[in-house]
């Protein structure tokens, strides 16, 4: 499988910009012209709406596709419940929510023949599916490619991959995404990973809140964070699989539990489509890193990827946040992270290479969890370096970590708070940070 998805993965095309009207059709003629649902659509087609927010919000924000496709959605048999695996959803009330710092080394390998919805392992979360607010930390950890569909009612899907790339074949088309970049999956859009180089290993955000957007530029003008051209959207592609090459399993999370049903063709049908709710890849290295030019240390929303709005304006449901090679250059300025404590709570993880607050334990693929108002930032000896560094221009490129920020405190799954690759010390990071203090 992992040679037929490199083969596919090679040489897609994209779609390029951020929430535009996209359209795409796999065989010419496909599309219909001058309108959504013509009488009869075209090559026999059924045309069917797949929307991501209410007809009726805003048109700003609006979020809906048009999909042409060989047998509509409708055409399933009845879904029956399966095993959850280690997937949970909010609200999450099995553990007592911990005030204290945490860490995680990486996730254990899975046993053989695990794909990645198997694979997909909770970490924590916090607010309510139900009530399409709030959002789930994930890990996964696979070696095999799916060979079934998924498609989560809950909430969109911001895959992080750490290792190994992905083919992820999409209603909308084909995506690539190696580490280093991430892919966004659409609410309720039906998708099968595949494994490029045997094994993946990564990060989910699980958003049930508001699509993602950009976040707003203010005084920083009309350019700059992630650039609106740099995302990646399919173009149509789809699979012609019926009756006679077997059933197609696909499993469908709605409020929380997964759900099953053998079709008896392939959903990933869609010839052509158009619209806005659509998946897309975007490549971190993109991002357009700003930071000062003079002294003190931006806060880090300026490292903004995406933002999930919340009905407060200004407070996140959920940012993405990725903290990418750059340049420090700040005089006079204690250029690591500063030392805080926030309302926001903050889950990190690490692609590559190393964070610039932590000297060790931070480890790829591993996360470190600071609930709401915990305190922390450069451990000891980032804070003892820092404080003697003469301030060069300084090149931060040796790290890519990222942080799902989100207005909610997490509270842990029972698989978490007891996993045997919880670090058990990670306090010890903050010991030894000495009395400086002299009144006179
Ligand atoms: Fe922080």
């Amino acid at each position: 499988m992992s040679g037929d998805a490199r083969t596919a993965a090679e040489g897609l095309r994209y779609l390029s910009g951020f929430g535009d009207e996209h359209s795409s059709e796999a065989v010419p003629g496909a599309l219909p012209e001058g309108r959504n649902a013509p009488q009869r659509a075209p090559l026999g087609l059924y045309a069917e709406q797949l929307s991501g927010t209410a007809f009726t919000e805003p048109r700003a924000h609006n979020r809906r596709s048009w999909l042409y496709r060989i047998r509509p959605s409708a055409a399933h048999p009845a879904f029956t419940r399966t095993e959850n695996g280690a997937i949970r959803t909010g609200p999450f009330t099995e553990v007592t929510p911990d005030p204290n710092r945490l860490r995680w080394n990486p996730l254990p390998a899975p046993p053989e023949g695990t794909d990645f919805l198997a694979g997909l392992w909770t970490l924590g979360g916090n607010g309510d599916a139900t009530q399409r607010t709030g959002m789930a930390v994930h890990l996964y950890h696979a070696d095999r490619s799916m060979r079934r569909v998924f498609s989560d009612a809950d909430g969109e899907l911001l895959i992080v991959p750490e290792r190994g790339g992905l083919l992820l074949r999409t209603e909308f088309g084909l995506l690539r995404a190696e580490p280093g970049e991430v892919a966004l999956i659409p609410r309720g859009v039906r998708f099968r990973v595949e494994l490029l180089d045997g094994s993946a290993r990564g990060y989910v955000c699980e958003n049930y809140g508001a699509p993602f957007r950009l976040p707003d530029l203010g005084p920083i003008g009309a350019n700059g964070l992630a650039n609106a051209r740099d995302f990646r959207a399919p173009v149509a592609a789809y699979e012609d699989v019926d009756g006679a090459a077997g059933p197609v399993e696909v499993v469908n999370k709605f409020c929380g539990n997964l759900w099953t049903a053998d079709y008896d063709h392939s959903p990933l049908d869609v010839v052509a489509w158009h619209g806005n709710h659509v998946p897309y890849v975007y490549d971190l290295r993109r991002f357009n890193v700003i930071g000062t030019v003079s002294y003190d240390h931006p806060d880090p929303s300026i490292f903004t990827v995406l933002t999930s709005p919340s009905d407060t304006p200004g407070l996140a449901g959920v940012d993405f946040v990725v903290f990418a090679p750059r340049w420090l250059v700040g005089e006079d300025t204690f250029r690591p992270p500063y030392f805080h404590r926030n309302v926001m709570s903050e889950y990190m993880g690490l692609i590559e290479g190393a964070y610039d607050a932590k000297a060790e334990g931070f480890v790829p693929g591993g996360g470190s969890l600071h609930n709401m108002m915990s305190a922390h930032g450069p451990d000891r000896e980032t804070f003892d370096r820092a404080s003697a560094a003469e301030l060069r221009p300084q090149r931060i490129d040796d790290g890519l970590a990222f942080m799902f920020e989100t207005r909610w405190p997490l509270t842990l799954t029972p698989h978490a708070a007891g996993a045997g690759h919880l670090q058990e010390r990670y306090d010890d990071v903050w010991h030894g940070l000495e009395r400086h203090f002299r009144s006179v």
